[in-house]
Formats: structure tokens, C-alpha cells, sequence
């Protein structure tokens, strides 16, 4: 997407230095645009623990980048497997909850395996790392084609008047590598003239809404409008939704949907009120292992520190302060889990199908019947 006339992924190769990773620091969005340099492990683990990148596609490209500096730093000490598997634990041990973390650690793992000489491995690695970010890129723009008939048709109804979509943390074109999951669609509708508003949810703690959704949309011209998490209920109620799309860190291959903490109850107020709920995410997110998403998907808590302070911009700087009483303890729960009955459809790359396990086994034949 473009920033400033710029045409920005949230992940690349420096170009001068191929062993140095360029991503968008995103702690700094809205008030300023930081690109970091990346060129360890050590660093990469830091960058996803610490959120200087985050949502699940980016995570999962991240850590492809991350095992790929993991062959270079292994190429130069001479122990490799020692070293991969040390970097592969302390990647996969950085965020719980989405899946595309473990399943670009794992696809790494078994290419890099094929190399001979720590040459073929680095650049087994490298070939790697490239192909998750190309197909995050690539399948977000299919979910954007398949979610824009979703919108179509609602606009067709609408007879020219903007198609309201409510969607909740950043599932944007920040938490992948481009286009977005969520945002997508929203994206494909608006640059095909169609009239479309969105309401963004703020996601407290940490925001992802107001701060990155609502400067992404700023950024690519589509009206949008910040509300407070806790709002959606009440304008479902009063007709002001006519679709929500969500993303997802992990879906089970039944179709219970892992997402941003707040993402259940919007769900239980748009079954409330024949409000679609969608939820739009790349295979890379879908976890085949896992049945029973409320019992199985680990949920990460983070720290109370999140819950217990705001930040902001101040007279040319970013500040942070305290919004709750000193000594009151808080809980800081990232994501909860909507059951597969309280979802109208999942858009993938391949198409919109049901949330249960028939339907997305059939867009995904591959991992069987
Ligand atoms: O904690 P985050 O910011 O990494 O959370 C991930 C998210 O942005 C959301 O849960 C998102 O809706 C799904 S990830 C595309």
C-alpha cells in the first residue's frame, strides 16, 4: 500500500544488504513512520515479542525472515542444526495465539533440511522467507476479490448509499505483508468506486484500531470512523452495519474463529441482529491440527501494563500515563474465541465458504477428506 506516494510492504530485504531485514515499527503508528533494521535473531525475537510487528500474516513472515538470519548466523558459527533449533524455539515462543508463527518456523525447518552446504541452506532459506511473503501478499489480494462480491451484492441492495462495515483490531494491510485480510475487501470495494464506510473498533489495550486501521484507511482515502469497542452492539441495533469482517490469528479447520479480544461479543450482538459476520483469513492461518477451538487455541495474556496505561501524542512526542487507580490489579487477555455457530462465512484466498469442517475442507482438499 502506499504511504506518502510510496509503495510499502510492512516486511522486505534492504537492497543494499540482503542479510538486513526492513520492517515498519509499528509501536510508532499513527504519529510516526520508523522503519526498523533487523539483522539477527535476537532482534527478530525482540520485533515480534515486543510488537514492532504484529497480526498474524505479518508474524508468520516475520519469522521466515527470522530463520533465514538464523541459517546466516549459523553459516558463520559452523553449528548449524543446534543453532536452527535454538532459533525455531525462541521464534515459536514469542506469541501463542497465531498460528502462522509455528507454521513458518515449520516450513523453514523442512526446506532448509534439503540443503547440502551451509550455502544451499542459506539460500534455501532466503528462497523461503520470500515465498511466505509473496503468498501472504498474494492471497490477501484473492481475499479481496472474493470478499468485494460479498460487498456488491450489499451495495446492490443499498441502491448507491454507502455500505457500512464494522471491523475490530488491525486485520489491515500492517498485520500482513500487504492488502490485509479484513481490510481487503474494503479496499477492493473502494478502488471499484463503490461507496464504502467503515466503523473501527478502537481495540483497547493496545489500539490496533484507532491507531493502525483508522491511519490505514486515512492513508488510502476509504471513510472510516473511530468508536469506542463497546459502541458496535448499539449500531447494529439501529441498522448501522451492514456487514462485519473480521481477521483471525487461528481457525481451526471446524471453524471456531481465534481473534482479537472484544471480537466474540461483536459477534453475539450481530447474531443478535442478522448482522453477516465474516471473517476474512489467508490457509496459513487455518490450524488443521486443532478441533475445538475454545478448549485448544492458547490464549496469551500480555502484561497488566497494557490494560493500566494509554499513550498518545503530546506537543510533538509520544507519552504514555496511567488511566486506572495506582494498586488496582488488571488482566490483560489478547484474544477470545467465537464459535463457528456465530459465523456467517470465512473468505480465504480460495473463495467464501462455511465455518465447519466440511465446507472448508472443501476449498482445501489437500489435507484431506
Ligand atoms: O495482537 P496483535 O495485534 O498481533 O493481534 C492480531 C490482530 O491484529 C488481530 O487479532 C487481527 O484481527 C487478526 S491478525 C490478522
Amino acid at each position: 500500500m502506499k504511504v506518502g506516494g510510496q509503495h510499502f510492504r510492512t516486511i522486505w530485504l534492504r537492497k543494499e544488504d540482503q542479510c538486513v531485514v526492513q520492517l515498519i515499527d509499528q509501536r510508532f503508528l499513527p504519529h510516526r513512520f520508523v522503519i526498523e533494521d533487523v539483522s539477527t535473531v535476537e532482534q527478530m525475537v525482540t520485533a515480534i515479542r515486543d510488537m514492532h510487528v504484529r497480526g498474524a500474516g505479518l508474524i508468520g513472515a516475520s519469522a521466515g525472515y527470522g530463520m533465514y538470519l538464523a541459517t546466516i548466523e549459523a553459516a558463520a558459527h559452523g553449528w548449524f542444526d543446534q543453532h536452527l533449533a535454538s532459533a525455531a524455539a525462541q521464534l515459536k515462543a514469542t506469541r501463542p495465539t497465531a498460528v502462522n508463527l509455528s507454521w513458518a518456523v515449520e516450513r523453514q525447518l523442512k526446506n532448509i533440511v534439503d540443503g547440502r552446504t551451509a550455502e544451499e541452506k542459506v539460500a534455501l532459506a532466503l528462497r523461503t522467507a520470500r515465498l511466505i511473503a509473496q503468498e501472504d501478499e498474494e492471497h490477501c489480494r484473492m481475499i479481496g476479490q472474493h470478499g468485494l462480491n460479498l460487498i456488491q451484492e450489499i451495495a446492490r441492495k443499498k441502491a448507491g448509499k454507502p455500505v457500512n462495515v464494522l471491523t475490530h483490531c488491525n486485520a489491515g494491510w500492517l498485520a500482513f505483508v500487504d492488502y490485509g485480510s479484513a481490510t481487503a475487501p474494503i479496499y477492493a470495494a473502494h478502488d471499484s468506486g463503490l461507496r464504502v464506510h467503515v466503523w473501527v473498533a478502537e481495540t483497547r489495550p493496545r489500539n490496533q484500531g484507532s491507531k493502525l486501521t483508522a491511519w490505514e484507511l486515512g492513508k488510502h482515502g476509504v471513510p472510516h470512523t473511530v468508536i469506542a469497542d463497546s459502541a458496535g452492539g448499539h449500531l447494529m441495533q439501529h441498522g448501522e452495519v451492514d456487514l462485519v469482517i473480521v481477521g483471525t490469528d487461528r481457525t481451526t479447520y471446524t471453524g471456531d474463529v481465534a481473534n482479537k479480544i472484544g471480537t466474540y461479543l461483536k459477534a453475539v450482538a450481530a447474531k443478535d441482529n442478522n448482522v453477516p459476520f465474516y471473517v476474512a483469513l489467508p490457509s496459513s492461518s487455518l490450524d488443521w491440527n486443532m478441533r475445538d477451538g475454545l478448549k485448544e487455541i492458547p490464549i496469551e495474556e500480555r502484561g497488566a501494563e497494557e490494560v493500566k496505561h494509554a499513550d498518545g501524542w503530546l506537543e510533538g512526542r509520544q507519552v504514555e500515563v496511567r488511566i486506572t487507580p495506582e494498586g488496582s490489579p488488571a488482566a490483560n487477555y489478547g484474544f477470545d474465541v467465537t464459535p463457528k455457530r456465530l459465523v456467517t462465512g470465512l473468505i480465504t484466498e480460495r473463495g467464501v465458504c462455511e465455518a465447519n469442517e466440511k465446507s472448508i475442507r472443501a476449498l482445501f482438499p489437500e489435507h484431506g477428506p
